[in-house]
């Protein structure tokens, strides 16, 4: 697999999803931010949500569940047709269990990081993992500015993640866009999602066709 991009509809239009989703063809995933106003101060979709924009698109959707208890409520989100599920390690009680579960349900599991949470503790659950997320700003909210902090980190999965046979998918999450994408490129990351970056363009399809230059460029 090589560069992704997927946008964060986080920042699109909550009254016409179906056509906003339209508008990022060439996107490989869009990206769906779940939050819950407990894990991250803010409110967004649940399942029945992605059940309908699952019906109003042929893009796979990227679940991200910034969310209490993911342990109990990730199924539901499988179950309502996502094609990758990203809990948040910080909130899970059995990282493992809930991974195995998202996968057999039939999606690929991933799970994601806050900027102050560590890779390495979690270094020996990559093989249970398709995609391991790193957060680029503190979750919640669409618009905010990149943390550079989070470039180390992002070195250090990708070597983690080579270690461990490679087959992992690394993704940025905050901040993303042609100024910053370069960056988190060349530090490994594979997975782009941008949200303000692509819905405030003119041409939402022409930024990511933009974002996937610069980072394909960059990756080398
Ligand atoms: C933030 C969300 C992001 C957000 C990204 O908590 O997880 O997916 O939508 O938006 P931008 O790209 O504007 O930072
Ligand atoms: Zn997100």
């Amino acid at each position: 697999m090589g560069i992704q991009i997927t946008p964060s509809i986080l920042n699109a239009d909550f009254a016409d999803l179906g056509r906003e989703v339209a508008r990022i063809g060439s996107a490989d995933w869009v990206h769906v931010d779940v939050m819950d106003n407990h894990f991250v101060p803010n409110l967004t979709f649940g399942p029945t949500m992605v059940e309908a924009l699952a019906r109003s698109t042929d893009l796979p959707l990227d679940v991200h569940l910034m969310i209490d208890d993911p342990d109990r409520h990730a199924p539901a989100y499988v179950e309502a047709g996502a094609g990758s599920v990203t809990f948040h390690v910080e909130a899970a009680a059995a990282p493992v269990r809930l991974a195995r579960e998202i996968r057999s349900a039939g999606a690929r599991a991933s799970m994601a990081l806050r900027p102050a949470t560590p890779v390495d503790p979690y270094a020996d659950l990559l093989p249970e993992l398709d995609m391991l997320l790193v957060m680029t700003v503190e979750p919640g909210f669409g618009g905010q500015r990149f943390l550079d902090l989070c470039l180390p980190k992002i070195r250090r999965a990708r070597d983690l993640i080579g270690r461990s046979g490679g087959q992992t998918w690394l993704q940025v999450d905050g901040g993303v866009s042609l100024e910053t994408i370069e960056r988190c490129a060349e530090a490994g990351a594979d997975v782009f999602v941008a949200g303000s970056a692509v819905y405030t363009a003119d041409d939402p399809d022409a930024m990511v066709a933009s974002l996937r230059a610069a980072a394909e460029a960059a990756a080398g």
